[in-house]
């Protein structure tokens, strides 16, 4: 179990747009263990959702609590099957003490890689759909406070 320090505004990493996880990255223990890491550091600060940059990694990679429990998705691309929005107060580990209302499109479909380099397709809407956006936001250096 390894919580890491989680980075907050002023840290320079997470203003930066994180570089993709290359091939020959998938499936290595180093990535396995900072995707290990990030989930003991997102259970530690009881969120739902983590991003690489959040624990100083410049890297395509976060972390969403599912029912299923925590799932890690590398590279993502996120498309919005409609133009429906809505609107929802955010928080986030790297902003303490502020929360903002945001606005997320409601329905999007999520293209990412496992851990080991496997494709997943899924669709999500509302809260968890709000959650994946969030996140891919961090790994672009986007923070809830840029959208008061
Ligand atoms: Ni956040």
């Amino acid at each position: 179990m390894t919580v890491r320090k989680i980075t907050t505004v002023g840290d320079e990493v997470l203003r930066q747009k994180a570089r993709e996880i290359e091939p020959t990255e998938f499936g290595t223990p180093e990535l396995q263990r900072l995707a290990s890491d990030m989930i003991d550091t997102m259970t530690k600060a009881n969120g739902v959702g983590i991003a690489a940059p959040q624990v100083g990694e410049s890297l395509r990679l976060f972390i969403i609590d599912t029912t299923d429990g925590p799932a890690a998705l590398a590279n993502p691309v996120i498309t919005p099957r409609s133009k429906k929005t809505t609107v929802d107060t955010e928080g986030c580990l790297s902003c303490p003490g502020q929360e903002v209302a945001v606005t997320r499109f409601q329905k999007i479909s999520v293209h990412a890689k496992t851990l080991d380099g496997g494709s997943v397709n899924f669709d999500a809407e509302d809260f968890l759909s709000r959650v994946l956006q969030h996140e891919l936001d961090h790994l672009d250096g986007i923070l809830i406070i840029d959208k008061e």
